[in-house]
């Protein structure tokens, strides 16, 4: 199976909208009009998006967009929330959902993240489901349970067609700008953990098609590592994808490993 690889920086809550474009007008002059092989989408803030997409779309440029979180009702009296249908109409294509700062620092549960997954594919939008242990469960010698439990609840009940919509970033939370990145090994022991859940939920057929990305310290001098593992097609990548040329050679580290 050929799963086309994914690079998505997460922006995280760095960039006013004028470092923004400005970073977006670097990464843009990064990638030429055929760079095909790999998809590229970048997560600024959500105040962010509609500048960034300006500069992708006046250039026509192949980088995708991205948001970092979205709230699952459809409008309403909901302060401070973004639906759905707002990130489809800039347009976005991509969503992360449960992003370990989120769960951790804003309480997210593993039922609040399953209705964003919904909301998001119901918009036509492709969620991009995070997971991934702390370092008490690594130790513990939990990870592949604990992990395994959150695809479980994220993504449990969608039909295949759904699932294969789907793309999961394994992010062990030890690893997350810490600078101490998983081993290769232990990213792909996780990840074909996970292709075996999501198999288990929706047959091997669409456990197939879904983008399984490691994210945690990744960066150029690691990422074919990762990249060159069966279960990892492509990276969510924090501090690295806050400077073009790394962000850039990430890219292109996964169009050569692949
Ligand atoms: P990092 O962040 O690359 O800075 O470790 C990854 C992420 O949290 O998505």
């Amino acid at each position: 199976m050929v799963r086309t690889p994914i690079i998505a920086g997460n922006w995280k809550m760095n960039k006013t909208t004028r470092e923004a474009v400005k970073l977006a007008q670097q990464i843009s002059y990064e990638f030429d009009k055929n760079f095909d092989e790999v998809e590229v989408v970048v997560c600024p803030p959500f105040i962010d998006l509609r500048q960034v997409c300006t500069v992708f779309a006046s250039d026509r440029s192949i980088v995708q967009m991205g948001a970092q979180d979205v709230y699952w009702e459809a409008e309403g009296a909901y302060t401070g929330a973004i639906s759905a249908s707002m990130l489809a109409e800039l347009p976005c294509q991509y969503c992360i959902v449960g992003h370990s700062e989120r769960r951790g620092y804003f309480h997210e549960t593993d039922e609040d993240i399953a209705k964003k997954v919904r909301c998001l594919l119901e918009a036509r939008i492709t969620p991009i489901m995070c997971c991934g242990e702390a370092l008490e469960v690594r130790d513990a010698g939990e990870a592949l349970e604990f992990v395994c439990a959150q695809i479980r609840a994220g993504l449990g009940g969608l039909s295949a067609a759904e699932l294969a919509k789907c793309v999961v970033a394994y992010e062990p939370i030890w690893a997350i700008g810490t600078g101490r990145a998983a081993t290769p090994e232990q990213a792909e022991e996780v990840c074909a953990a996970i292709r075996a859940t999501l198999a288990e939920l929706a047959g091997e057929e669409a456990a197939e098609k879904v983008r399984i990305l490691y994210g945690g310290s990744m960066k150029p001098a690691n990422a074919a590592g990762y990249l060159g593992c069966a279960n990892i097609d492509g990276g969510l990548i924090g501090g690295a994808a806050l400077d073009a040329k790394s962000f850039g050679d990430l890219a292109r580290i996964a169009r050569e490993t692949k």
